[in-house]
């Protein structure tokens, strides 16, 4: 059989995607902190057999550029209003039965037994659909919303990570899979020899444990992870059973695909078992001029000031500082490295001004735009997907949900006929859809050794 793709679909819990035109789109829906809108969203999704919808998140208003808040809340770029998309999550999960929902949260600002708990519920309410998309967090003013003066360092939030994530797996393994026997003959609810405290004490974090909840279906949410820096990516090949990714060059996304893989086998995981997404925005049109005339369309909505605050709240850097006419600087960042190295090679590979790669950023955050007929897109994809760059991808939109109807109404049909997409879910869990394998194997070969208990 042909090798299958996966398909995710990026969403924020806001009025915008990573294009920042997406809220001005005269084709988009206005009512993004209703649940209806996004059940519509949901049921679009369902509807395509997509694997799963992806809501990012960030915990802070945008303050970085120029140190104004007044410009991102007067141009609604991303992050300015944004509803906790955990809720969300659960929102979607009532209307579907078989979509996965990936949801963000970070690793700097909460405890590791609120967070498992958390998605323990999420993967219980879903009957095993749910996804953690761990993130370590990009700025001050996150930190600031939580108590603190500075965010804490790069390196230092993905050593609090790996302990975080440690303890949050050992929680959600702390009930034996058959703990529960709830038998009402004998008044017996769970046999209190399967069920384990964790007693963990670390460098950052202590929870004695168990969890208060039974095991979940899928034994813990699947993992995504989206580390682009050095220290990032040997934490997404260490623990991500999928990597969300951002490259709009085909050999960069098939560097990062090779690098990734193998560092995930040094950690004694099985490569195939970590699913690699890049990300791209499809404008699909009858005919290829009408898909250019889209696309032309929603990049004039985007203005390059809203792009650079973004990439100022991305970077933890203040943009507003260098001359928007030239080249992108040479300068180290404390937010997100990978994803600025990607800023700085576009510049420097196609002479692009700062202000280029504002209005860039502003499009769609760097994302390569798919342009064409739905054959012409299932051609890209195809052709990516069979060059070695992907296991999948996610879908982001230019405009909500139209984006997501056309693909699944136009793309999705082509990439089944061409057997590349499933035409039904053949499982009920995420992790059935993603074809990932045992939960516990997929963990990195040291912890499994020496943290895990197997219960059963
Ligand atoms: C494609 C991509 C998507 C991300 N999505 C989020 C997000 O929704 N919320 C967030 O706080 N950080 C997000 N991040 C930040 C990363 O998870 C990570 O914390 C940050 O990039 C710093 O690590 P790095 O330098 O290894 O990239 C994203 C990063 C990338 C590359």
């Amino acid at each position: 059989m042909t090798r299958q793709l996966h398909l995710g679909g990026f969403l924020i819990a806001s009025p915008v995607t990573h294009s920042h035109a997406a809220w001005r789109h005269p084709g988009s829906e206005t009512d993004y902190f209703s649940a209806d809108h996004y059940h519509r969203v949901g049921r679009i999704l369902e509807r395509g057999t997509f694997d799963f919808a992806f809501l990012a998140d960030l915990l802070a208003a945008p303050v970085r550029f120029g140190g104004d808040q007044s410009e991102p809340f007067r141009r609604g770029t991303q992050a300015a209003a944004t509803i906790d998309p955990s809720l969300v999550a659960a929102s979607i999960a009532a209307v579907t039965t078989r979509l996965g929902i990936a949801v963000t949260k970070s690793t700097t600002y909460f405890h590791p037994y609120e967070v498992a708990r958390v998605f323990g519920s999420l993967d219980h309410l879903s009957r095993g659909r749910i996804a953690w998309n761990i993130v370590t967090s990009l700025s001050q003013a996150e930190a600031q919303n939580f108590g603190f003066d500075e965010h804490v360092e790069h390196d230092q939030r993905y050593k609090l990570a790996e302990e975080f994530v440690s303890t949050a797996v050992k929680l959600w393994s702390s009930w034996d899979v058959d703990a529960v026997t709830a038998d009402k003959e004998s008044g017996v609810w769970a046999d209190p020899s399967k069920i384990h405290p964790i007693d963990h004490v670390g460098d950052h974090y202590r929870s004695r444990g168990p969890l208060n909840q039974p095991r979940s279906p899928q034994h813990r949410p699947v993992l995504i992870q989206a580390g682009s820096s050095d220290t990032g990516k040997n934490f997404a090949a260490r623990w991500a059973e999928a990597i969300f990714e951002i490259d709009p060059t085909p050999e960069g996304r098939k560097a990062y695909y090779d690098d990734v893989k193998s560092r995930a086998s040094n950690f004694g995981r099985n490569p195939d078992h970590v699913k690699i997404f890049p990300s791209f925005i499809p404008f699909i049109g009858e005919t290829e001029s009408i898909a250019r005339e889209k696309q032309a369309f929603h990049n004039e909505l985007a203005d390059p000031i809203s792009g650079l605050i973004t990439l100022s709240v991305h970077t933890d850097h203040d943009f507003s500082q260098y001359d928007l006419d030239a080249p992108v600087e040479d300068i180290t960042v404390s937010g997100t490295q990978g994803l600025f190295d990607v800023a700085r090679r576009l510049s420097q590979r196609d002479s692009l001004t700062l202000r280029d790669i504002g209005k860039l950023y502003a499009q769609g955050v760097l994302l390569p735009q798919f342009v064409g007929t739905a054959a012409d897109i299932a051609d890209q994809i195809e052709e990516s997907f069979n060059g070695g760059e992907a296991d999948g991808f996610i879908v982001s939109s230019a405009q909500t949900p139209g984006t997501f109807n056309e693909f699944v109404d136009y793309v999705v049909p082509e990439l089944r006929r061409r057997g590349l997409f499933r035409t039904e879910y053949e499982g009920t869990t995420l992790r059935e859809h993603l074809g990932l394998g045992d939960p516990q194997e997929d963990l990195p070969a040291d912890f499994r050794d020496a943290e895990l208990r197997l219960g059963a």
